[in-house]
């Protein structure tokens, strides 16, 4: 692609960027948009409140619930950190996989698999309103 084709295309894409960015700003949502959303956010909170405490994450009937009671020591506002297990800086699902792997004997769940974000709605919802501290410990 010439120089000038290449700056021609930059700008059109600046441009439809632009217009789908103002396309966003103009949303608003109504109050049965937001009941909907707040309805459908319970109900994966509810299956990661399920799944926290049945054993079908694991091979060895443990259940997150049975050393995590409510969440507890789950910490998600200190993601990213740095994990000695895994020896780097972490995502808090990987974390939530390293628990499955070791203390459950289980298969790791794929970062877009629904029960990961369930897991991590209900963590989250139970440490509601705690500051984030990216990298405490
Ligand atoms: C047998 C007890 C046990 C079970 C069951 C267990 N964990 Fe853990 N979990 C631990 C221990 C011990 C740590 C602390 C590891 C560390 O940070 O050194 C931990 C740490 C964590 C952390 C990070 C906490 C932090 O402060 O950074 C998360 C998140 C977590 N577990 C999620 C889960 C999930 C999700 C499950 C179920 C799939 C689960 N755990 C099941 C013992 C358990």
């Amino acid at each position: 692609m010439s120089k000038k084709l290449l700056v021609v295309a930059c700008g059109i894409l600046a441009a439809v960027l632009m217009v789908a960015g103002l396309g966003v700003r103009a949303d608003e949502f109504t109050k049965e948009d937001v009941e909907r959303y707040d309805a459908e956010f319970m109900s994966v909170v509810k299956k990661g409140q399920a799944l926290w405490g049945s054993p079908d994450l694991g091979t060895n009937k443990v259940a997150c619930g049975q050393c995590h009671p409510n969440a507890a020591n789950t910490h998600p506002e200190t993601y990213p950190k740095f994990q000695k297990q895994l020896g780097r800086v972490i995502a808090f699902r990987e974390m939530i996989n390293w628990c499955i792997r070791n203390p459950l004997e289980g298969e790791e769940l794929s970062a877009d698999d629904p029960r990961m974000t369930a897991l991590q709605a209900y963590i989250t919802y139970e440490r509601r309103g705690v500051v984030l501290e990216p990298g405490k410990h």
